[in-house]
């Protein structure tokens, strides 16, 4: 499974790139509202920092605005993939720049839509899993449906896993077979993390000291 981080800020965007953990980044309006830039400089900029595909939403909501708009946000670079919400204009506006241009659906929150956009040539499907677990519905389950539909008519549209909240969202992403999940910075922290490894690295310090108390200087790296 590809893991995309689900951000506008650059520092942490980076730091997840550089280590080589993250496939791509998704955007949205609202992420680039909490960044203190303008949006289209910062855009630019993630676009020109990583090396895989980059997601970028339209704000127009009518077909002539969002085609207009869809073309632009698309020269920005090469690996920029544009967001078209899953409404009407947005599946006709896909229709008609796909496959030159890649598309990410968003804004999907049942196997309908989903089936929808990939019949109209979405790159991407979005569901939102954590927005249905607020409203009491069952986000992972309509991943698990989206995968089995897709691959009883091989669409290819890649299940873009959205809306994370914890690390078992990925784990259950994962063992269903979702294509990518894009994870909020303070999601992708989580998933280093184990009290064991920490126990772990406390007790193997503290053993050393002591074999450092006993053996003056020692040193496993000495030549
Ligand atoms: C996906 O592309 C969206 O940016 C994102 O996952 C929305 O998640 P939220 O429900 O945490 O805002």
């Amino acid at each position: 499974m590809k893991l995309f981080i689900d951000s506008a800020n650059i520092p942490a965007i980076k730091k997840y790139v550089d280590m080589g953990v993250i496939d791509g980044v998704t955007t949205n309006p609202t992420l680039l509202a909490k960044e203190n830039a303008d949006p289209a400089d910062q855009v630019r900029k993630i676009v020109d920092m990583v090396p895989g595909p980059v997601s970028v939403e339209v704000l127009a909501t009518e077909h002539d605005a969002m085609l207009e708009e869809a073309k632009r946000i698309a020269e920005i670079g090469k690996n920029v993939v544009v967001k078209l919400p899953m409404t009407q204009a947005g599946m006709a506006v896909l229709k008609k720049i796909a496959p030159k241009i890649k598309v990410n659906v968003t804004l999907v929150f049942s196997v309908p839509q989903a089936l929808i956009a990939a019949k109209a040539g979405s790159s991407y499907t979005s569901p939102f899993i954590g927005r249905l677990d607020d409203v009491g519905e069952n986000g992972m389950q309509l991943i698990s449906d989206i995968v089995q539909v897709y691959r009883n008519y091989q669409f290819k549209s890649q299940v873009l896993v959205s809306s994370v909240r914890h690390p078992m969202h990925v784990v259950e992403a994962a063992k269903i077979g979702a294509d990518v999940a894009t994870v909020p910075a303070e999601v992708i922290d989580k998933m280093f993390m184990h009290p064991l490894t920490d126990a772990g690295l406390k007790r193997f310090l503290s053993d050393w000291e002591d074999l450092r108390k006993k053996y003056k200087n020692a040193s496993p790296f000495k030549k």
